[in-house]
């Protein structure tokens, strides 16, 4: 039986909205710009909670070992994300924290455990994002290796045995390809029936079909609102043969402005003239080492885009995040275009996150309740929650 009530992520709201990758330093922008974002756990905290206030549907956090090089070395700081998520859901109320596994580095016992105890801590609020990992020099801090033809393979089998804990139920015993493990069982069971609900951002052949089968829901990169159509045909001929549908989710950067020309400013200056040439350089060579290449067909990650006012061609913030730069009614009409090409939400990402969200929040989520996308803030906290 399938009880995922508290879940904000199973709620009503037509275009969803979270918090991306503001557990580490520099957050989603690969720029020297002084204003990033310094991922000091009391700004974390208070934007976490300024989301949840909001009515807000997630926080997602990145799993990250070592930085990006380059001058800034984004990701250099990062918080653990399970811990992460145990502290930031006992301080926020109805709000879904995702923790990020790397499977290879956590078995599934114990990332049963640590998910059942966030399930309870946040009284059914707990998000899995299951990575299977893709940056070798990320795991060789752990002596692990990355095999690309067998990671998802063995995520799935990872995920299957994680599963079959959360259920709850006798012991048992599991000789797979990859585990052999004995006497499995997990108290308390998570809080969420019959799991946690799971995330994936796998873009790959065998990420996507691994998706397909594991996931509630699957993230994304685009950068073009055209791509859109593409990219959902390609992930429901993945999940069509497991008779499944999944809810597709694109990764956002956004600049909120009153005015076009200010955004397009901002942007321009931390993400074009401040940018971070070698830790950019240093994502696409690790990152080519894992992306499939199917991915050309499904966007293009890598695509430069350029801004409007100036015309100047750059990377923007993150390679293969969506730019929504412009006022909150450009914006607000771009999310809407967004949600109407069939996606089922995005993660935010700004700057300085703690600064700008208040902006965003006041002024886009309105409009997006008024063009229907999304109910007002008025979630009654469950029984149960504080
Ligand atoms: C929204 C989003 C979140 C992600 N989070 C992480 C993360 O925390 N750690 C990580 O190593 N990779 C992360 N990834 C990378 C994906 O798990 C995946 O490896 C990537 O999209 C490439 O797909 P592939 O593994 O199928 O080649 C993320 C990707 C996206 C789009």
């Amino acid at each position: 039986m399938e009880t995922r009530n508290s879940n904000p992520m199973f709620g009503p709201n037509r275009f969803k909205l979270g918090v991306f990758s503001a557990n580490c330093d520099g957050g989603l922008t690969m720029s020297l710009a002084p204003e990033r974002w310094q991922a000091r756990w009391d700004d974390i905290v208070a934007m976490c909670r300024l989301a949840d206030d909001a009515g807000m549907e997630f926080i997602l956090p990145v799993a990250k070992w070592r930085g990006y090089q380059g001058k800034a070395n984004v990701y250099g700081k990062s918080y653990e994300t399970m811990t992460h998520g145990a502290a930031i859901g006992a301080l926020t109320k109805r709000i879904c924290i995702f923790s990020t596994i790397h499977v290879p580095l956590v078995t599934p016992a114990f990332a049963a455990k640590a998910m059942a105890t966030i399930d309870h801590i946040t009284h059914g609020r707990a998000g899995l994002n299951i990575v299977c990992g893709w940056n070798q020099e990320e795991f060789d801090l752990h002596g692990v290796t990355i095999d690309q033809d067998t990671r998802y393979e063995h995520g799935l089998e990872w995920w299957k045995i994680w599963a079959k804990l959360l259920q709850g139920g006798p012991e048992f015993d599991w000789d797979g390809k990859y585990f052999h493990l004995k006497r499995l069982q997990t108290d308390p069971v998570s809080v969420q029936r019959p799991r946690p609900m799971v995330m994936s951002a796998g873009f790959s052949p065998k990420g996507r079909d691994f998706a397909a089968q594991a996931a509630d829901a699957l993230f994304t990169n685009m950068t073009e609102l055209d791509q859109a159509a593409s990219m959902l045909t390609n992930v429901a001929r993945y999940t069509a043969p497991y008779d499944r549908t999944l809810p597709v989710y694109a990764m956002s950067h956004v600049v909120c402005r009153p005015t076009q020309r200010e955004a397009e400013e901002f942007f321009h200056y931390f993400a074009e003239e401040m940018a971070d040439n070698d830790g950019q350089k240093y994502y696409r060579r690790n990152r080519g080492a894992t992306v499939g290449t199917g991915n050309a067909v499904i966007a293009r990650p890598f695509e430069n885009r350029f801004t409007r006012a100036t015309g100047k061609k750059f990377d923007g913030a993150y390679p293969g995040s969506y730019p929504f730069v412009g006022t909150p009614d450009d914006i607000a009409a771009e999310m809407a275009r967004m949600s109407a090409a069939g996606l089922a939400g995005t993660s935010v990402a700004f700057l300085d996150y703690l600064h700008e969200i208040p902006y965003f929040i006041q002024e886009i989520l309105p409009r997006l309740e008024r063009m229907g996308l999304r109910g007002p803030n008025n979630v009654v906290a469950s029984e149960g929650e504080k």
